[in-house]
């Protein structure tokens, strides 16, 4: 098949939408969105340091490898599953924006953190949300506005 003309610029865009609506569901459930990224009230820890590298592993975020980065949002459940109605704007595809402002608490790895090991900095803030939604429940938390 030879390659010519606008076609195949639009087989790319949609191979490309294929793939990032397939990121967008990947492993897209609300029982996972609430184990990643649902902690309120925050669970007590001295530091939020400590905070990090004791929520990444009760989670299981560090048994495979230790996931890079994740955030946890210290809200209680039912404001979070309204963004996915009244609590939230509409972005585009299955994506939108919580109206509330949520803290949350975002954990990133530390260079050489191996499983076993996983050590984490953490940034906190006080931030809007967007997540994408299924059924009406969150179930993935996009980077977009978190520290
Ligand atoms: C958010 O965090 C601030 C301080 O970091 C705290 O004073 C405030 O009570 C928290 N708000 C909620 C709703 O938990």
């Amino acid at each position: 098949m030879a390659l010519k003309g606008p076609r195949p610029l639009l087989f790319l865009t949609l191979v490309l939408l294929a793939a990032s609506l397939a990121q967008l569901s990947e492993g897209a459930s609300y029982r996972q969105f609430v184990t990643r990224h649902f902690d309120s009230p925050k669970t007590r820890a001295a530091n939020d340091r400590l905070y990090c590298n004791r929520m990444m592993q009760s989670r299981g975020l560090t048994r495979v490898f230790c996931k890079r980065r994740n955030t946890f949002i210290h809200a209680p459940a039912g404001q979070l599953q309204a963004i996915c109605a009244r609590g939230g704007t509409h972005v585009r595809l299955n994506l939108y924006d919580s109206l509330e402002s949520f803290n949350v608490t975002t954990c990133r790895a530390l260079p050489r953190s191996r499983p076993g090991h996983c050590r984490y900095r953490a940034a906190i803030g006080n931030t809007k949300i967007r997540v994408a939604c299924a059924k009406g429940l969150p179930v993935h938390l996009q980077p977009t506005y978190l520290p």
